[in-house]
This record gives structure tokens, C-alpha cells and sequence, in this order.
């Protein structure tokens, strides 16, 4: 008998065959993209699309405004500044003095063509510094496309899943692999795509303790700037702050990216901002490289000009318009993506009620944030077989495999394309799967 799941059942079996991608838990985002969209257009049937972290929020009116205003001054026909516009470069510093309570100089502060380009434009110094300085050490789950740069530039990595390496056990794991291998930077994400962990204020010290006796550059992704919502970090000048690491070293840079906190991401703005002791500091090796010693020099006269020659002019109005709002005490931008946290709450609660769990839980013990992304897995379900059963029931999410996890059983699952609207439809399809799935 053909069992009855809530997209049709032939249909999806035929295209999961014929497709060139044989196990899902190995696609990537954009593959599992694919593959569900056709399903839909062959079904004629919606998924729950939780496979791709696209924002789901309308850019504000004031960043609008700032980038037509701009392009209505007659912006478009001049070139932009290599280092971006001065007054975007002292606003963005007001900013982390405001919202992580960090001195920087404006100088130190440089727009990116979204925080992916800073972290391609580091990688490119940081791991230059001198011979050998090659590798990154990643604190995985982590996000692809960084080990997708690093091969690119024909760089390696090391990483470890930090699952099994909380608190003081990450002092012990950081050790360890210190005594056989030479660390250039590290690089994590706070809050973590895909896990949504936080590092707790212990844990980033020793990550800044650690930078510091061996002369590691921490490179800290805040591209969920602000999103553990267990607490408010949208008050400028007042505690608390968002957490950083740059409170534990001097050698920190920064990338807060503009497309999920601020819903910014079609115009691909970013900010990277690097440590004043950092942004001047002199490495020789640099010379094997670029025209400078100096590591700011390097990244904006050098890297940063042979890739796209700076930052498109209007991105960096809109940004400059929103960043004065925010730090103005105008527009608070937590509100305006705070709905993420809402919708994970419901949606973590239709799967845990329906025999799911939740793999990463916990910050040393405490509950994580509800935010953009979870992790789940069903008991008794490899991920490849989970992501798969769940094609039948109209649900798609990305494997943790993907993602430098070693909970392979676990799947990505992201909020932002699910509205409240879908959520009859989501617990109806799980409550079916379950029925289907559970061990009697
Ligand atoms: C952890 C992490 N870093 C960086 C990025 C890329 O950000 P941007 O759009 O600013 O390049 C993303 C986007 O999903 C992300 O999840």
C-alpha cells in the first residue's frame, strides 16, 4: 500500500531517486533549495521551508531613505572611498562603544560587501602574519561558506565541535591542539548558525586568554548581532552589552553583518571592525604579500582593493542613516527581529511535542536563546533519514553533518520563512509524522 504522507508520496520518492544529489544530509543549502522547489512545483504542494536562512524582515524605511536620498545627490557616478565613508567609519565606532561598550577608532572600522568579504579579506592577512601562520582553527557547528573561502584561497582549517567542549573543557580542548599546531585565527560565530549556542562571558575569556599567549587573531562573526534575545542588548550606553571577546584581548576584529540583525542582506553590507592595537600592528611576513607590514594597511589597501576597490556608495547611506537612528536611540532593531525568537518558540515546541529533541540545548547549563535557527533530531533517525522522511511531510530543514557537527543525527531547522500562519499546517505535519514514526 502507498502511504499516505501529506505531500504525495510517489512523487516525492521518484524525485529524491532521480536526483543527482544521492543523500540529502550531504546538500548543500542551495541543493536542498533545489530540490525542494521542485517537489513543490511538481506536487503543487507548500513546504515548511526551514532549509535556508533567508531574513524575513522588511529593510526599515530610514535605511530606504538614506540610500535614495544618496543615489538622488548623484553618488552613483563617483567612486566610493576605499576604507568607506568617514561618517559611516565614526558611526559604526559609536556604535560598538554604545552597543558592546568597546573603544575602537574610526579608522578600524571598515564597510564590507556583507561580513562574508571580511572574513575572505582576513583570512587573507591574518593567516599571511609569517610562514606557516596558515590555518584557522574554526569552533564548529559552523557556517560553510568560511571552509568554502579558506579552499579557495588554498588555505586549511582545523576545527572542533564545541558540543563536547563547554566551559572549561574548551580551555583543556584549546590546549591540547595548541601543542601540535600553529593557530593563526579562530574563528566563531556568537549567537551560532546553526545552533543558536552563545558563548558565556567564562568561555569567551578563554578564547581571549588563549588569542593573546599565542598570538592567535580572533576573528568573532556577530552576524546574529544582538539575537539572543535572554536578554536586552538594544540600548545604547546601557548594560547590558553584547557579549564579545574583545573585553578578554587586544587581538579581535569584529564582523557585524548588516543582513539579519538590521535586514539588510540584498544590499550586501557588512562592517569589519578591527582592535586599535591590531589595525596598526606590523607583521614582516605581510611584506611577502602586499606593499605594507601593517595589518589595517594591508586589508584596506590591499585586499579589500583587489577585491571589489570598497563598498558600493548607496548600501553605505542606508547603513549610515540606520546606524545614526540606532545609535540615536531612534529605532531599536531588536524589536523589528525579535518576531524570530517568538516563532522558535512555537515551532520548538511543536517538535519537542511531537517526539522530537532538541540536540544543542544549553549555554553551560542554561536554556539557549529562542532565536533564528535549532537543531533537532528524532530518536532512532540517522539525519540523513530524518531529513529525508521529512520530504513526505512537507518539511525541509539543512543536516548538521554539513556544519562541522559531530551529532550527526541532528538537523538545521531556521525560523525565518515560517509565519505564525503555517504553524496549524507545521504541527498537523508533525503530529502525522510521529504517528507514522514512533517505537511502539
Ligand atoms: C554565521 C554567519 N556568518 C556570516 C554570514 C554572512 O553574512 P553576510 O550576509 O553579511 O555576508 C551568515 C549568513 O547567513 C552567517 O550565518
Amino acid at each position: 500500500m502507498i502511504p499516505n504522507t501529506p505531500i504525495d508520496f510517489e512523487t516525492v520518492k521518484k524525485i529524491l531517486a532521480e536526483d543527482a544529489v544521492k543523500d540529502l544530509a550531504k546538500a548543500s543549502i542551495r541543493e536542498l533549495v533545489r530540490i525542494v522547489t521542485k517537489i513543490e512545483t511538481e506536487t503543487g504542494q507548500k513546504f515548511i521551508r526551514m532549509e535556508m536562512g533567508v531574513p524575513g524582515m522588511d529593510v526599515s524605511e530610514i535605511a530606504k531613505k538614506g540610500e535614495i536620498d544618496a543615489l538622488n545627490d548623484g553618488v552613483a557616478s563617483k567612486y566610493a572611498t576605499l576604507d568607506g565613508l568617514p561618517p559611516l567609519k565614526t558611526e559604526i565606532a559609536r556604535f560598538v562603544k554604545l552597543f558592546l561598550d568597546i573603544d575602537v577608532k574610526s579608522e578600524g572600522c571598515v564597510p564590507t560587501v556583507g561580513s562574508l568579504q571580511g572574513a575572505m579579506l582576513l583570512f587573507m592577512v591574518a593567516n599571511r602574519r609569517e610562514a606557516g601562520d596558515t590555518k584557522t582553527l574554526f569552533l564548529d557547528p559552523g557556517f560553510p561558506v568560511h571552509k568554502l573561502q579558506l579552499k579557495v584561497l588554498g588555505q586549511e582549517h582545523l576545527s572542533f565541535d564545541i558540543y563536547d567542549y563547554r566551559g572549561e573543557k574548551l580551555h583543556e580542548k584549546l590546549e591540547e591542539l595548541a601543542q601540535t599546531e600553529r593557530i593563526a585565527s579562530i574563528l566563531y560565530s556568537n549567537p551560532n548558525n546553526p545552533t543558536w549556542v552563545t558563548f558565556t562571558e567564562k568561555e569567551l575569556k578563554i578564547i581571549g586568554d588563549f588569542a593573546t599567549k599565542y598570538d592567535i587573531i580572533v576573528l568573532e562573526d556577530l552576524a546574529y548581532f544582538g539575537m539572543d534575545f535572554r536578554k536586552d542588548y538594544s540600548q545604547p550606553g546601557v548594560p547590558p552589552y553584547q557579549p564579545t571577546v574583545a573585553k578578554y584581548t587586544d587581538n579581535w576584529v569584529m564582523m557585524i553583518s548588516g543582513s539579519k540583525s538590521f535586514s539588510y542582506a540584498g544590499q550586501r553590507i557588512g562592517m569589519m571592525v578591527v582592535s586599535d592595537t591590531l589595525f596598526n600592528k606590523k607583521f614582516p611576513g605581510l611584506l611577502r604579500y602586499f606593499t605594507s607590514d601593517s595589518f589595517g594597511y594591508s586589508l584596506v589597501y590591499n585586499t579589500l582593493y583587489a577585491l571589489t576597490a570598497g563598498v558600493p556608495h548607496t548600501p553605505q547611506y542606508g547603513m549610515l542613516a540606520l546606524l545614526k537612528a540606532i545609535n540615536n536611540g531612534e529605532f531599536n532593531f531588536r524589536e523589528h527581529v525579535k518576531v524570530y525568537a517568538d516563532r522558535a518558540k512555537e515551532m520548538k515546541r511543536f517538535f519537542t511535542e511531537n517526539g522530537f529533541k532538541i540536540v544543542y540545548d544549553n549555554d553551560e547549563g542554561e536554556p539557549l536563546s529562542d532565536g533564528f535557527y535549532f537543531t533537532l533530531a528524532y530518536p532512532g533517525l540517522g539525519g540523513s533519514e530524518l531529513l529525508t522522511e521529512l520530504m513526505y511531510y512537507g518539511i525541509s530543514a539543512i543536516a548538521l553533518a554539513t556544519t562541522g557537527s559531530t551529532r550527526t543525527e541532528g538537523l538545521r531547522a531556521c525560523v525565518s520563512q515560517t509565519d505564525a500562519s503555517q504553524f496549524p499546517e507545521l504541527e498537523r505535519r508533525l503530529k502525522l509524522f510521529h504517528a507514522d514514526h514512533v517505537q511502539s
